[in-house]
């Protein structure tokens, strides 16, 4: 199919479209993005004959918003007979490489996932055909190329595979979580999944440890600092609202009741800003890159709230202003950014100083 398949947030279609043409124009990767809106997922169809591979390879997962995961292609097959996909399946497996894994999975729409029960009972028959015929090794392993069947109805699916080294490790590219009893907002949630999306497991102990300060900005009710607090650091919540009691009685936490874009930390011992006020995107960009230059913290996680029309634009117009004012003041950063399984209409960003 020389393409790849990229998933999404049902309703994001338009930016993952926009954000992956951007990049493969970018790379001179000559093609064209194919949309179908609410159906979770987006088709980049290259031009040039044989090129989707090493598109895939180039282009980083991390350095995409917008894509859930990044499968490249290899077939499209459709009118599978019920009574024996098997075969119809592995009639195209032909370029697929040797796989160390397989998704059987669907898009994140309420239609695709009442098939999640039938992909899960057909993982098994399926897996045992591509092992039979050398595509899927004999035991799982994590460091060879996923191999992803995403059916879109019970006789039809898309046929990839993605790269261990750039792509989602979980299934539709979704990390689930349970919302921990305890906490006092659902969007304790977002921050879980920042943490452990931007932070790599093996440098967790050091950058996501007890001890460290940390800010919260649009604290209340407190399910970010909830985050904050059950990893040990000393907390200051800056809200006008009330912080949980649960949280108060630990003793790790300050509550400030002050204006978070007025609100100035009294020592730069600070190692995580982090910030879900509900404000106008560029407002909090801006707020986000002085605390880095003033050197008030050394990492922070944001989230910025995208307008509905322009949401690709406005992100790229929050990460030109980052940039200018951080090159502006000569420091050096690295930003990543995602559209979580956790957000709705906004997307989280991680910026580091360094
Ligand atoms: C989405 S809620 C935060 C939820 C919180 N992260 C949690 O997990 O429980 C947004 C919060 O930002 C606060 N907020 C909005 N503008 C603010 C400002 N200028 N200064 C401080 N807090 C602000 C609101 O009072 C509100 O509590």
């Amino acid at each position: 199919m020389n393409s790849i398949l990229l998933y999404c947030r049902p309703g994001f279609e338009k930016e993952c479209a926009a954000e992956i043409q951007d990049k493969a124009d970018g790379m001179a990767f000559y093609g064209f993005a194919k949309t179908k809106a609410n159906s979770g997922f987006v088709i980049f169809q290259c031009h040039e004959a044989g090129v989707a591979e090493t598109l895939a390879k180039k282009v980083s997962f991390n350095q995409l918003v917008f894509a859930r995961q990044l499968i490249i292609c290899i077939a499209h097959i459709t009118d599978m007979p019920v009574d024996d996909r098997i075969s119809a399946i592995i009639a195209n497996v032909d370029d697929l490489p040797v796989c160390g894994h397989i998704f059987v999975e669907t898009a994140d729409t309420s239609e695709a996932k009442e098939l999640s029960k039938f992909c899960r009972k057909f993982t098994v028959p399926v897996r045992q055909a591509l092992r039979k015929h050398k595509k899927l090794l004999p035991d799982e392993v994590q460091n060879r190329p996923t191999v992803h069947l995403m059916f879109t109805g019970t006789d039809s699916a898309y046929l990839g595979y993605s790269y261990s080294y750039n792509h989602s490790p979980y299934p539709m590219g979704i990390l689930r979580l349970r919302s921990p009893s305890d906490a006092p907002s659902r969007s304790t949630l977002k921050l879980e999944e920042a943490f452990l999306t931007f932070i790599p497991e093996e440098e967790r102990e050091e950058r996501l440890t007890s001890g460290l300060k940390a800010v919260d900005l649009g604290a209340s009710p407190g399910g970010w600092t909830y985050q904050l607090v059950r990893r040990g650091m000393m907390v200051s919540a800056v809200d006008n609202g009330t912080m949980a009691e649960s949280l108060m009685e630990t003793g790790q936490v300050r509550h400030y009741m002050e204006d978070g874009f007025k609100f100035k930390p009294s020592k730069k011992n600070i190692h995580w800003l982090v910030c879900d006020m509900i404000e106008k995107p560029a407002k909090v960009a801006e707020l986000m890159a002085w605390w880095l230059i003033e050197g008030y913290c050394k990492e922070a996680i944001f989230n910025l709230k995208l307008p509905m029309k322009r949401r690709y634009d406005e992100m790229k117009h929050c990460f030109d202003l980052i940039d200018e004012l951080l090159k502006e003041n000569e420091v050096r950063y690295q930003l990543q950014a995602k559209h979580l399984y956790h957000d709705r209409e906004e997307i989280t960003v991680h910026l580091k100083r360094g």
